[in-house]
């Protein structure tokens, strides 16, 4: 670790940094990248899992047990799930997990194409980019856990939409690290709200709660990574570019979380997908839902600046924040 990362008595040295919003100044504790990559390269050294065998593939498939907790279904309290019959809601509960997953390995696709870009740019012999290099390898296993997971259930995986895919793959190329790792977050604390309920529920498929297990617990070190990074970043960039990506960052989410949900969950239980989809976003407990998701993630954005200017409005009106 280089000399100037430790005080004299050992402690890691930490500092703050004052970013200006509209609601007054927030303070930031920052701490050297080579103290936070060391600590996330321990963790994952102890708890790191090979999904090819640590998952117990061929556990059986009860067809009346649900896939994922039944209140996370985008439907759930509305008269469109009520006529469902048992059956039809398992079946549902099945395609919107692996709709997520879809939608998770094209994330950590994104993911890791970033981390390389950012790894490029750091020392190669630091801990920061042995910390990056081994994120991509997590993500390498998730991605090909989730296939896996959407094929074990008998299903395929979904690409989005044309207008999101094109656009990842051109914004995606270009290495602006603040709204990359302020991306990563979005992802990252929205699934793993959804997975921190998945995971624990007896009355959830057990391959499921196998595969959502080894996710959050992986993920952990990921969220940490990138709060970090998201603080060194913000504190270094100007408030008007600082404002540009958060705004930017909030119209994105508002995009993704109408696409999470691929149309073809709803026509697989009889329902019209455009008539489920306004069901959906106008469900109270829906909103609530994601925006219970969202919360650790809009809270930390609030603290860093995140959520200054335009972004909070964007937010609010997709659904995604309490005011
Ligand atoms: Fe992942
Ligand atoms: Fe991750």
């Amino acid at each position: 670790m280089p000399s100037d990362v430790l005080l004299s008595d050992g402690r890691p040295r930490s500092w703050t940094a004052m970013v200006r919003c509209e609601d007054g100044d927030h303070t930031l504790e920052l701490t050297h990248r080579e103290v936070v990559a060391e600590r996330l390269l321990r963790t994952s050294r102890k708890h790191s899992f090979d999904p090819d065998v640590d998952v117990d593939w061929d556990a059986p498939q009860d067809p009346d047990v649900f896939y994922m907790p039944p209140q996370l279904a985008s439907i759930y309290e509305t008269p469109l799930w009520d006529a469902l019959t048992h059956r039809q809601r398992v079946e549902l509960t099945k395609r919107e997990m692996c709709s997520i997953a879809s939608f998770g390995i094209w994330s950590e696709m994104l993911l890791m194409q970033s981390l390389v870009m950012h790894a490029y740019r750091h020392r190669y012999d630091s801990d920061h980019v042995a910390y990056a290099l081994t994120e991509i390898a997590d993500e390498c296993r998730h991605s090909k856990m989730f296939g896996r997971m959407v094929r074990t259930c008998g299903l395929r995986t979904h690409r989005p939409r044309a207008l999101e895919y094109h656009l990842a793959k051109t914004f995606g190329a270009v290495y602006d690290p603040m709204p990359m790792f302020a991306g990563t977050l979005v992802v990252e604390e929205f699934t793993d709200a959804f997975q921190r309920l998945t995971f624990p529920d007896e009355d959830v498929q057990p391959m499921i709660r196998q595969v959502t297990r080894i996710h959050v617990v992986e993920e952990a070190r990921h969220i940490r990574y990138a709060r970090e990074e998201l603080k060194r970043q913000v504190a270094e960039a100007a408030p008007v570019r600082r404002r540009m990506a958060a705004y930017a960052l909030a119209q994105a989410t508002r995009l993704m979380a109408t696409q999470v949900i691929h149309p073809s969950c709803y026509t697989a239980v009889g329902l019209d997908p455009a008539l489920a989809r306004r069901v959906a976003a106008r469900s109270p407990h829906r909103r609530a839902t994601l925006a219970w998701a969202f919360r650790k993630c809009t809270t930390f954005f609030h603290e860093v600046g995140f959520l200054d200017g335009r972004a909070r409005d964007v937010w609010v009106r997709a659904g995604l924040l309490e005011r």
